[in-house]
């Protein structure tokens, strides 16, 4: 490692499809800083072997991405965000002690609080479609700006209970057949499903029962703008994207490794709209 060189890298199995080397990348060369940021593919047999020797292999942190989440918040030493979501994205080394954390969920709130602002002004109910990983993030930014009742809808419905479990009697489980009545009550609509992505099950819900000051966000951003969110658009309801959300998750690990927080620009948004586009 040069003199003054700080590195982090995104850790997954496989790697290639990421998109944090272009963001932080991105950031790097706009703030001037003296820092690489690589891709490591690590694959599930050598992920603890690995983070346990990060600082010898020249990085002050890293990003996670899948297979490797959950095993890394129970390699590290987890923030309460990343306990409550039950996985970790962020590490850092810090006084010898690897941390961690899960920018997911700022991710989410700081993109609503950019494409819509005054969106959690009156928190009243909110409807969550899904009950995995992201939908444990949201649900926690949810909680955390107020909302007190969330409905999340999921085909399993044991996994929604488990969100329950996890975050209190706030967290209602419900079953898809529920949602138009739902809708008629809710002030945001979050789809963190794989419903709408390319290449999956479109995501089929009818949004004439929203209210017209109710907004929707999706977290899919592959395609950029899905069908969720065109209809949204149609009725005339305030979106925010699932691209907005992965900007805006990149901005807490580069302020941990290199000490600058970054903006996410509509230079940077460009940039990674275009590499999506290939
Ligand atoms: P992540 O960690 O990214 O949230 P995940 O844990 O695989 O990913 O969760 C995917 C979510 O999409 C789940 O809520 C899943 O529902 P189940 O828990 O019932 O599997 C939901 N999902 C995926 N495909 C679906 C489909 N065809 N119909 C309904 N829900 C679906």
């Amino acid at each position: 490692m040069s003199e003054g060189l700080r590195s982090a890298c995104v850790i997954g199995w496989p790697v290639k499809h990421s998109r944090s080397p272009l963001i932080h990348n991105y950031w790097i060369k706009r703030y001037g800083i003296s820092a690489a940021y690589r891709r490591e593919e690590v694959m599930p047999e050598t992920f603890a072997d690995f983070i346990a020797t990060l600082a010898e292999r020249g990085y002050v942190g890293a990003n996670i991405t899948l297979p490797h989440k959950e095993k890394a918040l129970a390699l590290s030493a987890p923030d309460d965000r990343a306990r409550a979501v039950g996985a970790a994205n962020t590490l850092w080394l810090e006084g010898g002690y690897l941390h961690s954390t899960n920018t997911d969920v700022e991710g989410f709130t700081a993109n609503l609080d950019t494409s819509v602002p005054g969106w959690d002004a009156h928190p009243g109910e909110a409807v969550v479609l899904g009950a995995g990983g992201a939908a444990r993030a949201v649900v926690c930014g949810l909680i955390a700006r107020g909302f007190a009742r969330i409905h999340v809808v999921n085909r399993t419905l044991g996994r929604a209970e488990a969100l329950r479990a996890c975050f209190g009697a706030g967290i209602h489980p419900t079953h898809w057949a529920a949602v138009p009545h739902l809708l008629t009550r809710a002030s945001v609509l979050v789809n963190t499903t794989s419903l709408g992505m390319t290449g999956q099950p479109a995501l089929d819900i009818d949004l004439a029962a929203l209210h017209k000051d109710a907004m929707v966000a999706d977290i899919v951003y592959m395609p950029l703008t899905t069908p969720l969110l065109i209809a949204a658009r149609t009725r005339g309801l305030a979106t925010a994207d699932g691209l907005g959300m992965l900007l805006h998750q990149a901005v807490r690990g580069f302020v941990l490794w290199f000490g600058v927080r970054p903006e996410v620009t509509v230079e940077l948004r460009a940039l990674v709209e275009a590499d999506l586009r290939t």
